[in-house]
């Protein structure tokens, strides 16, 4: 079957896109070098080097010589210039989300989304920076003052996923930046074409562009181990699987490097028989289908009780199998393709494995297109608690309802996992929303909401899904060290 395509004017505007990114070139790559794919197409879009992990201890050393000058700037310029920063990405929205939507597959829509919410972590910084933290107070046993302030923590690697190529950039960037930091960064190889615009507009915008080294290349393990081996190296901040985190933190382990880790999710979505069902069935949507379910934060197993179950499945199901799926950037188009084909492949394997052991197939189910990674919006219902689709995190198009009867059960069964990064509950009852809330062991909970991520709120996990937070003042935090000063006082005349 085959699937919406773009218009002449939008696939000219986005190959526009793709040519503007600086050393732009698309052959066939060498020895050293990689291809990005349109996972709408397969077709190869770009040609990027594959650095060495000598040549990203050259970075290293720019960086590190950077970020020395940095950390004495003043506050106020490191503002002015993440506000300048803000305005050239909102002004280059449109070629972003361009470059998003090729590389990644998110709908054009979602992509210039994207954009904003990445953007707005630039402006958010920029404000909080203005407010650092410290504190002044007596020595409760008298003969000193104590004094605490902040002071930048140092080199920074950045290692970037490839489901939000931008936001995930700057949610690490942009606290670097404020804090003083300079940065390392690797994009991953998906995704790179991304960070490479941000990066260069940042330094359009006024940010040293030695303070932000971009290292491109397919040489993971040997790049962390080399970057983390360096004692210039003082932070890391990791967005991925909690397999990898685990291994960063090993290499971390070794110079006692501070670690930032937002890994895996198993998220919970609980549907109380008092919820609004419209409410709750256009919150479902938004949790599974942001990002073609390709989020830390998706929705992955959806609890819904008993007296509304018939209700939501029937709704919840007929919205998702309207959904239109098509080329990313293609017109009227609500799914692109996933990431790719091992997603695919394994979709389907998830979905015929639940259906084989009892669930119901409720819509979508099958892999779609001539071409490229689509996979159709499925909902599965009353899956059995063995099937393997209800102890894995998804990260695609793919619902895995089953039903409860009392809080007590669904709460055991969400808390239920090693991680612990989102949560969702949908209930017109405040108490038992917040009861709800206080009792799942995740770090972010939707009341009624499908999308709690926000620049300005604490961003992370409990249990396996990650140390520390990004976003708001906690993940400026993440990026600075506590200085305390103890002044000796003593009586004078
Ligand atoms: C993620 O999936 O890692 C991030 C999602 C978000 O920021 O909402």
């Amino acid at each position: 079957m085959s699937l919406p395509t773009p218009s002449a004017e939008r696939l000219a505007a986005s190959d526009d896109a793709l040519r503007s990114l600086p050393g732009y070139s698309n052959h066939e790559p060498g020895e050293k070098e990689f291809a990005v794919l349109d996972p709408s197409t397969e077709e190869r879009i770009a040609t990027l080097p594959s650095l060495s992990p000598e040549e990203a201890i050259a970075q290293v050393a720019i960086a590190h010589e950077a970020g020395r000058a940095w950390a004495k700037t003043t506050p106020r310029h490191r503002s002015d210039t993440l506000h300048n920063a803000y305005l050239v990405l909102i002004a280059n929205k449109e070629r972003l989300a361009y470059v998003i939507s090729r590389e990644m597959g998110k709908t054009l829509a979602e992509a210039q989304g994207e954009v904003q919410y990445a953007a707005d972590y630039v402006r958010w910084y920029a404000d909080e920076l203005l407010r650092p933290a410290g504190g002044y107070r007596d020595n409760p046993a008298g003969g000193s003052t104590i004094l605490t302030k902040r002071a930048p923590v140092g080199l920074a690697l950045l290692i970037a996923p490839w489901n939000f190529p931008m936001a995930m950039i700057t949610r690490k960037i942009a606290p670097a930046i404020a804090a003083g930091c300079a940065s390392v960064i690797k994009p991953a190889g998906l995704t790179p074409l991304t960070t490479l615009l941000t990066v260069e507009l940042l330094a359009e915008a006024g940010v040293p562009r030695e303070l932000m080294r971009v290292v491109t290349t397919t040489q993971s393990s040997a790049f962390s181990e080399a970057v983390l081996g360096d004692p210039r190296v003082r932070k890391i901040s990791f967005t991925g699987s909690t397999g990898v985190g685990s291994t960063l933190m090993g290499l971390a382990a070794k110079n006692i490097v501070k670690s930032s880790m937002e890994l895996g999710g198993n998220a919970p979505l609980i549907v109380f028989d008092d919820a609004d069902l419209e409410r709750a069935v256009e919150g479902a949507i938004l949790a599974k289908l942001r990002n073609g379910g390709q989020s830390c934060v998706a929705a992955n197993r959806i609890y819904v009780q008993d007296g509304i179950a018939n209700d939501f499945v029937e709704a919840f199901s007929k919205r998702m199998s309207q959904m239109v799926l098509g080329h990313s950037i293609a017109e009227g188009v609500d799914l692109g393709p996933v990431i790719n084909r091992d997603a695919v492949n394994n979709f389907q394997r998830l979905v015929d494995d639940a259906v084989t052991r009892g669930a119901e197939l409720r819509a979508g189910g099958r892999a779609a297109g001539d071409a490229g990674y689509f996979f159709e919006a499925t909902v599965l219902d009353r899956v059995p608690a063995d099937a393997d689709i209800a102890n894995t995190e998804i990260f695609g198009p793919v619902a895995a309802i089953s039903r409860f009867s009392t809080q007590e059960e669904v709460l055991q069964r969400a808390n239920d996992t090693p991680f612990g990064l989102a949560g969702y509950v949908f209930t017109e009852n405040l108490d038992r929303a917040l009861n709800v809330a206080d009792q799942l062991e995740t770090g972010l909970v939707g009341i009624n909401n499908g999308v709690p991520s926000n620049p300005a709120a604490p961003f992370g996990g409990m249990k396996q899904s990650g140390l520390g937070r990004e976003g708001s003042h906690e993940g400026l935090e993440e990026y600075q060290e506590i200085r305390y000063y103890n002044i000796a006082r003593r009586e004078t005349r």
